[in-house]
């Protein structure tokens, strides 16, 4: 038996995520792309996962520079998370605009005002059925970032929604 692909979708839309941007730099080129796939893998040694789709932009300069950085977003980087998307076209050629950047060990950019980052080089690559991989990256490093106290931007029936923190 197999499951229609919009059945799949209609059922992964009651699943809500984090958004997470992945950041990657070769040479002098930055890119990056939205990503609700990521998840924590390990802690010794400490890695990350993420299912990147090979149609991305993103996808080669993967496996170009063999490293990445995972932004997790905060609830009022919704514009980030537009361009990221590619849902913003105009601003495609250069999603990194108006954004402040610091550069981690790794080379890749990291979006300053998210809640939280990881800075990782990359350690396998698994099939994600035909179409994505799997990356595997082990964390170099990681911090919060200056959003690191703001709600986060959260991801459920094809919106970006708000999450409110009632403990706060
Ligand atoms: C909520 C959401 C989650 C997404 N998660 C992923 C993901 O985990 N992996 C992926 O390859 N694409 C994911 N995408 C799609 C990419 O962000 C999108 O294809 C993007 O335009 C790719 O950019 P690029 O071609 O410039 O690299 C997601 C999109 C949205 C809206």
């Amino acid at each position: 038996m197999s499951v229609s692909i919009d059945d799949f979708r209609a059922a992964m839309s009651r699943w809500t995520s984090g958004i997470t941007v992945i950041t990657v730099r070769h040479d002098d080129v930055t890119h990056g792309m939205v990503a609700s796939s990521f998840a924590g893998v390990s802690t010794d040694p400490v890695t990350v996962l993420f299912c990147a789709d090979h149609a991305t932009r993103t996808y080669p300069l993967l496996k170009k520079s063999g490293a990445f950085v995972v932004n997790i977003l905060a609830e009022d980087q919704a514009e980030t998370f537009r361009v990221f998307a590619g849902q913003k076209g105009e601003r495609d050629a250069s999603k990194f605009e108006g954004e402040e950047v610091i550069t981690a060990a790794t080379g890749a950019p990291i979006l300053a005002k998210s809640l939280a980052w990881f800075d990782c080089h990359i350690v396998a690559e698994h099939p994600g059925g035909n179409t994505h991989s799997i990356f595997v990256g082990e964390v170099v490093a990681s911090d919060l970032g200056a959003g690191a106290d703001h709600p986060p931007l959260v991801y459920f029936r094809r919106k970006v929604r708000r999450l409110e923190l009632d403990d706060d």
